[in-house]
């Protein structure tokens, strides 16, 4: 029978994610998936994450019981004294938040910041998740294109002032994916950090920096983030232990202004009273003995094994395609142009017993967005983390025929 009473507007309007739809097609046991971003579950450090729950034993008091909003304290002096490390910011434990998972970074921030109406400026493509977040809270979307340099930056003024004049109102956040976007894979380049921040600080604009890939670089140097540079001060930059550590453990933080974080932190009462007191001892702990720094080591090499063996199928299989794409240097994904419409690439590639995660998801729709919406559908993003670089080459392969017709006509 349905439910009898009405729902709120927000709730009516709601739509459910389709990634995770998507998945229900796509769990076949015989199908090669590229198509979730998740991180190698074999990979997983099982054995240091046990030896730390001894800590259980020795302060069952502190692991079991509810513990502070902000965050369990060596935790927060943990996350502040990492980000001062690679911002140079000073980072007090008043400017940290110990939140569940990065996503609820973004609910807390859309509830402290936006009304029902407001722009969100985004990256197009961007993470479909963010897009989800901010759409609960009424957010509208202005979208800015991004190239293998991540957000064309150039653009950027055109845009607020593109929302200046079609609502009468500023965009009110930028959220932008500096080190290799999901999906796209980009790092947003040092000349266009710098502007973005000039920007958004000139135009009065705060910018949700959320970085859980950074750690995760294959090839190169790090780029400072944007927290903590002159001119930063409406920066929070969300980070997160689920690609770096496991997402199972859903621990993230949002660092910035203390105001704001302090705002965000009485928004937090009132959704969960504080993040998981056992999982955010036990990470503490394994931070503290030095595994997570030991672990990220062995996780970059595991890393670009599968993101070079990804290159490598790709250039084989695809080289002579009208599809194109670059190499990321970090992250999780490939992002390609596939030169057609993903979405029967995808059904024959089903057929063919691999998936990818059509374009389309990654981009805000018409109806929702302010200014030009941007067309997402010639592109795939593919994952390298999940798969065996094994069955990495032989995805490709399969990739490379629904590319070029395989997989019709027959059935999923
Ligand atoms: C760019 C980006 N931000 C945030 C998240 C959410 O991560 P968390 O598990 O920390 O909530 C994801 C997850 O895929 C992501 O790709």
């Amino acid at each position: 029978m349905a439910f009898p009473y009405p729902f709120s507007a927000v709730a009516r309007d709601a739509r459910p994610s389709p990634i995770r739809e998507l998945f229900k097609v796509i769990g076949r046991p015989d199908m090669i998936s590229l198509a979730g971003g998740l991180p190698d579950p074999t990979a997983f450090p099982v054995d240091p994450l046990m030896e730390c729950t001894e800590v259980l034993r020795e302060d069952a008091g502190t692991a079991l019981q509810y513990g502070a909003t902000e965050g369990f304290g060596p935790l927060v002096e943990w996350i502040a004294e990492r980000v001062a490390e690679r911002t140079g910011a000073r980072v007090e434990p008043a400017n940290v938040l110990v939140t569940t998972g990065s996503q609820q970074v973004m609910d807390l921030l859309a509830r402290t910041l936006l009304d029902p109406g407001d722009v969100v400026i985004v990256e197009a493509p961007t993470y479909p998740g963010a897009l989800h977040t901010f759409r609960n809270v009424g957010a509208r979307f202005a979208a800015v294109p991004c190239d293998e340099h991540g957000m064309q930056v150039e653009a950027l003024d055109a845009v607020i002032q593109g929302v200046r004049h079609d609502t009468g109102s500023l965009p009110k956040l930028v959220y932008t994916i500096v080190n290799f976007s999901n999906p796209s894979g980009a790092c947003l380049a040092e000349v266009r950090r710098r502007r973005l921040i000039e920007l958004a600080a000139s135009s009065g604009i705060p910018v949700l920096e959320d970085d859980p890939y950074g750690d995760l670089r294959y090839v190169g140097e790090p780029l400072r983030p944007l927290y903590g540079r002159e001119g930063a001060a409406g920066v929070v930059h969300a980070g997160s232990f689920s690609k770096i550590l496991a997402p199972g453990v859903r621990l993230a933080w949002a660092v910035g202004d203390a105001e704001l974080i302090r705002g965000m932190a009485i928004l937090k009462q009132g959704v969960d009273l504080c993040t998981s007191t056992l999982d955010q001892v036990l990470v503490a702990e394994y931070c503290r003995r030095g595994h997570l720094d030991r672990h990220l080591e062995r996780m970059r090499d595991h890393y670009r094994v599968k993101r070079d063996a990804m290159a490598e199928a790709l250039a084989h299989y695809l080289g002579g395609s009208p599809a194109n794409w670059h190499d990321p240097d970090g992250g999780f994904f490939f992002w390609l142009d596939l030169g057609e419409d993903a979405g029967p690439v995808f059904d024959r590639a089903l057929v063919e017993r691999v998936a990818f995660l059509p374009g389309r998801v990654f981009f805000p729709a018409a109806e929702e967005t302010v200014g030009e919406s941007l067309p997402g559908d010639r592109f795939a993003r593919l994952c390298f983390t999940f798969a065996s670089p094994a069955e990495i080459e032989t995805g490709c392969g399969r990739l490379a025929r629904a590319l070029s017709g395989g997989g019709r006509g027959g059935s999923v």
